[in-house]
């Protein structure tokens, strides 16, 4: 199967937020931008794939600044690693203010897309051809992300399994809640 640059599947959603996409308070609703992040994914790791692909995971979606209604928003997708049938696709979000030209980073997120072949099982992507550095990083950054995600899946299997009522009973301990057993 023949490498492909992520440069090759490099894909810009850009789209106007209109007054129809706010929330009660006037901002953007978070599920016009994680409907517009899952779009730009998939077109992105489809082109690479040269298959359908799914979304099996969205990792480090955090709405930290607001984006109001009249800002362009950019969603700016490149493949960052791939397995044997998985992809990582990094979107970088920003939301341009047309009148004074401000541009603010709202955010960097990652999905993981799985392509599917004809028969509906996963199927292999093209490995990816690392032509500069900061490619080379991402990737790495994919696969600590893919090994942190690991390592506290598994603690949380233990957190579920293991955990004692007293050690339950005393991490609880000055959180805002009240226990009434
Ligand atoms: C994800 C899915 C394809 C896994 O199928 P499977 O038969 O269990 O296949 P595998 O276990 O071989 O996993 C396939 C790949 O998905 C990856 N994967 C599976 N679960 C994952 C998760 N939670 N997070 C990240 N990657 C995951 C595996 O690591 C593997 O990657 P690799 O081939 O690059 O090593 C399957 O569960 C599925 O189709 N889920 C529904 C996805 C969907 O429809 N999404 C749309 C929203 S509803």
């Amino acid at each position: 199967m023949q490498a492909r640059t992520p440069q090759d599947s490099d894909t810009i959603i850009t789209e106007l937020m209109v007054p129809a996409y706010a929330n009660f308070g006037g901002k953007i609703h978070g599920g016009i931008l994680l409907g517009l992040m899952d779009k730009v994914a998939y077109a992105c790791s489809t082109k690479h794939a040269g298959n359908y692909c799914v979304t099996v995971s969205v990792d480090g979606v955090d709405f930290i600044e607001p984006v109001e209604v009249g800002d362009l928003v950019c969603m700016m997708a490149r493949v960052n690693y791939v397995g044997n049938t998985s992809i990582v696709v990094g979107i970088k979000v920003t939301a341009e203010n047309v009148k004074n030209r401000s541009v603010k980073h709202t955010n960097t997120c990652y999905f993981t897309m799985v392509a599917k072949g004809d028969n509906g099982k996963p199927a292999k992507v093209p490995p990816l051809l690392l032509d500069n550095f900061t490619d080379v990083k991402r990737f790495g950054e994919a696969l600590f992300r893919k090994d942190l995600k690991k390592y506290r899946n598994e603690q949380m299997k233990r957190n579920k399994t293991e955990i004692s009522k007293d050690e339950l009973m005393s991490l609880l301990q000055g959180e805002r809640c009240e226990i009434h057993l």
